[in-house]
């Protein structure tokens, strides 16, 4: 399974959904979450994301287990999206700024 991480918030730039051969991308407020369950590890998502928030569950830091549960949880709640769309309004501002988790949006 693969992972967004934080770097997604509030820059969202969808550049990933469209190459998911199964839709499993669920898009919140301002951020996107993967759903586990729907995932096949294909790879294609990763090296679209200009922000490099998407991570396998293999690769990732310490700092962002916690981004595994809350996929999995959002992606229950959240709508899937499949076609790319503009990214928010300072979404280059906010690439790479820490501590994003505390802005994310439900
Ligand atoms: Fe979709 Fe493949 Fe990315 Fe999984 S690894 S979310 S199947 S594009
Ligand atoms: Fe987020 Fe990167 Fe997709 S910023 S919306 S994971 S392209």
């Amino acid at each position: 399974t693969f992972v967004v991480t934080e770097n997604c918030i509030k820059c969202k730039y969808t550049d990933c959904v469209e190459v998911c051969p199964v839709d499993c991308f669920h898009e919140g407020p301002n951020f996107l979450v993967i759903d586990p369950e729907e995932c096949i590890d294909c790879t294609l998502c990763e090296p679209e994301c200009p922000a490099n928030a998407i991570v396998a569950e293999d690769d990732l830091k310490a700092e962002h287990a916690h981004f595994k549960p809350l996929n999995a949880e959002l992606a229950k709640a959240w709508p899937v999206i499949t076609e790319r769309k503009d990214a928010p309004e300072g979404a280059k501002d906010w690439d790479g700024k820490p501590d994003k988790l505390k802005l994310l949006e439900r």
